[in-house]
């Protein structure tokens, strides 16, 4: 029996950059198809993420799955492999990290899914604290708090991860205030299962507690430490917001935007560097008293007409092969221009937007997500990004800069623009640069400093030997951002060259490895991938043909890029350090 979307009868304004013209439509959606796909019950599977590839475009192949639905049967599950040395991963409910985080690399491996473990299990009201299992959406969450008229007060943006999910990979929405923005500088406590030996029944469960070292272990733990079961929260009193865009030249940004995020709680800058334009979220805590029943429903997390995806993305792959960079500018300005008149999916009382400011419950207005609605079959409406249409397709390089580096590299960004003007407009496609505030964390693997979040996101093709338009300003900017910065990688996000030498980068990660090493001695919950990032095995650059153009490698050679193309290896414009895949002749 299928769920029925929440607005079956979903009426929407549909940007629709092809044809030019405004129409609605009544459609129902569909919700993205699980990450695990077994050839037999729950054995031979294989699994990906949301978008069907990694970077590195492999498939990860594993003989079982499991999906229990209580702290016991984890522990069954935990239990069972550890006994006969089986590698695991947890996985979740959608599997939205773009890095190779839940592939066990061994084919006799098991994934453990999370899918099934979505309860509260406690909220205690007075002290503001919430304890659920580890595969709860980010959606529940919230709804789940506001029913006891309490609030997260940052989230990311989409509400489509899981908790033990945005744990694994240090989520976060923005804000410098508090605590900061991410979701795991909340947590006061958590249940982990690990691996034990035989006197523990081979698996064994910790309880951590607020104070406890090791829980700055467990808040970021990239799962490679077993399996998060329970987590607690501590929440906020329900609470307003009143959020307003402005839109400005970017010619002070880079003097702008490191104290913009002490000016307001929530803020925000989506920056649009070819149109040399930013947008300023100007966000904050209101009384409630304040009148206004705003909701957020993000243009870009609605169900989206397979159709006009598949036209979307012919007109960018066209533009592509063409090399059209002033008709992706314009496509970019229609794109950007619709989003800004529709107020980027904010509506002023749940149906339509008015003007600013738009005010509203916390829960309403902090995350969003409606393409995961209704589980219909037909694909006559998907998330943008999902790979069963003909639909985005994209790499995204996501690199926190500390604030005393935020100038440089927006004013780097904007040296490169002076040179080649039409150069971001690819990047526009996607609503531009996203800069979102983080704050220093505890956490082992959190943030080190207090910085902004830069989130770039551009056309990747279908075909790994094609390189992209203006495929060097791309690589400079990634490279300026990881090497000359020492930018942090989102670990849920990114290329795998943005992470080259990442743990170096972190004050505690030694004691991170340390707690591994107690909790999981026999390492049966890391994979090669877990292990180059953690800086225990090389390989994670892959040498060969063209491997620049997918972020596999950082060009050493002309081989590297796509010199059949017309594409070579070159030293970047701005920053001498880089070594970029440059366009030479007009091929
Ligand atoms: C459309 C979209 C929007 C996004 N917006 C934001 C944003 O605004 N801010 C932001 O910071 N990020 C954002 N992200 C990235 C996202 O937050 C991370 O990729 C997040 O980790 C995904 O959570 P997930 O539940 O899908 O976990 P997965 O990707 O499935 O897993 C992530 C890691 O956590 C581990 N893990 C999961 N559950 C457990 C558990 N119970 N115990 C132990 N380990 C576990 C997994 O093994 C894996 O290593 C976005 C992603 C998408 C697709
Ligand atoms: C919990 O997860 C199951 C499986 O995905 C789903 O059917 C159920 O609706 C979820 N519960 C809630 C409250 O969302
Ligand atoms: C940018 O806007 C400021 C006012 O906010 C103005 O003084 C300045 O001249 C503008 N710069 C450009 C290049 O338009
Ligand atoms: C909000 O309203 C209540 C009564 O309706 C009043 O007592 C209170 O002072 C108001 N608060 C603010 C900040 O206006």
């Amino acid at each position: 029996m299928p769920i029925l979307c929440s607005q079956r009868i979903n009426m929407r304004i549909c940007y629709q950059s092809l044809f030019h013209f405004l129409f609605i439509l009544m459609v129902d959606c569909t919700p993205p198809e699980d990450p695990i796909k077994c050839s037999s019950g729950t054995r031979n599977c294989i699994i990906t993420n949301t978008y069907g590839m990694f970077p590195d475009r492999s498939i990860c192949r594993e003989a079982n799955a499991a999906y229990p639905t209580s702290e016991d049967e984890i522990i069954q599950a935990v239990a069972f492999a550890t006994k006969s040395r089986k590698k695991m991963k947890v996985t979740t409910r959608y599997s939205h990290s773009i890095p190779k985080l839940v592939c066990p690399d061994d084919e006799d491996g098991l994934i453990i899914s999370t899918k099934y473990l979505n309860r509260t299990l406690r909220i205690d009201q007075s002290a503001m604290m919430m304890t659920m299992e580890s595969g709860l959406t980010l959606r529940q969450l919230i709804n789940e708090a506001a029913k006891a008229g309490l609030a997260l007060p940052y989230a990311p943006y989409f509400w489509g991860m899981t908790l033990g999910g945005m744990l694994g990979t240090g989520a976060h929405g923005s804000s410098l205030w508090g605590k900061g923005s991410s979701i795991h500088d909340y947590v006061v406590g958590l249940r982990i299962v690990t691996p034990g030996g035989p006197e523990d029944g081979f698996a064994k469960v910790r309880v951590l507690d607020h104070g406890q070292a090791d829980l700055e272990a467990a808040k970021v733990s990239l799962g490679v430490l077993g399996v998060i079961s329970q987590v607690t929260l501590k929440l906020q009193p329900l609470f307003k917001r009143s959020i307003t865009y402005l839109i400005r030249n970017d010619s002070d940004l880079a003097d702008e935007a490191a104290s913009y995020g002490n000016q307001h709680e929530f803020a925000d800058i989506t920056w649009y560097p070819s149109q040399r334009k930013a947008v300023y979220k100007k966000d904050d805590r209101v009384s409630t008293n304040i009148s206004g029943n705003g909701v957020n429903d993000f243009t870009g997390f609605q169900s989206t007409l397979t159709i006009e995806l598949a036209a979307n993305r012919a007109l960018e792959e066209s533009q592509e092969a063409t090399k059209n960079g002033d008709g992706k500018c314009s496509t970019s300005r229609l794109i950007t221009s619709l989003l800004s008149a529709t107020a980027y999916g904010l509506k002023n009382n749940g149906l339509a937007f008015i003007g600013y400011p738009v005010v509203g419950y916390q829960n309403r207005l902090q995350s969003s997500g409606s393409c995961l609605d209704s589980l219909e079959d037909e694909l006559i409406t998907a998330c943008p990004w999902d790979p069963r249409v003909k639909g985005q397709f994209f790499h995204q390089t996501t690199l926190s800069i500390g604030l005393s580096n935020v100038k440089s590299f927006i004013q780097d960004v904007q040296k490169l623009v002076d040179l080649e003007p039409n150069s971001l407009c690819g990047v526009e496609l996607y609503n531009g640069i996203l800069m979102r505030y983080v704050k220093a964390s505890s956490a082992y693997l959190g943030k080190q400093e207090d910085g902004i979040d830069f989130d770039i996101t551009y056309y990747r093709s279908k075909d790994p030997m094609i390189p992209r338009l203006y495929e060097d300003i791309l690589e400079e900017i990634e490279q300026i951002g990881v090497f000359k910065y020492g930018g942090l990688p989102h670990w849920g996000k990114n290329r795998n060259i943005a992470f080259d030498g990442v743990i170096r980068k972190y004050r505690n990660a030694e004691q991170f490895l340390k707690v591994k090493k107690v909790y999981d001695p026999d390492a049966l919950f890391s994979s090669e991938w877990t292990d180059q990032i953690l800086g225990l095995k090389d390989g994670l650059e892959i040498v060969k043909d063209g491997c620049a153009l997918e972020g596999l490698c950082i060009c050493s050679q002309d081989s590297h890029c796509a010199p059949s193309e017309g594409y070579f290896c070159r030293p970047g414009k701005v920053y001498q350090g880089a070594r970029v895949c440059t366009r030479l002749n007009s091929k």
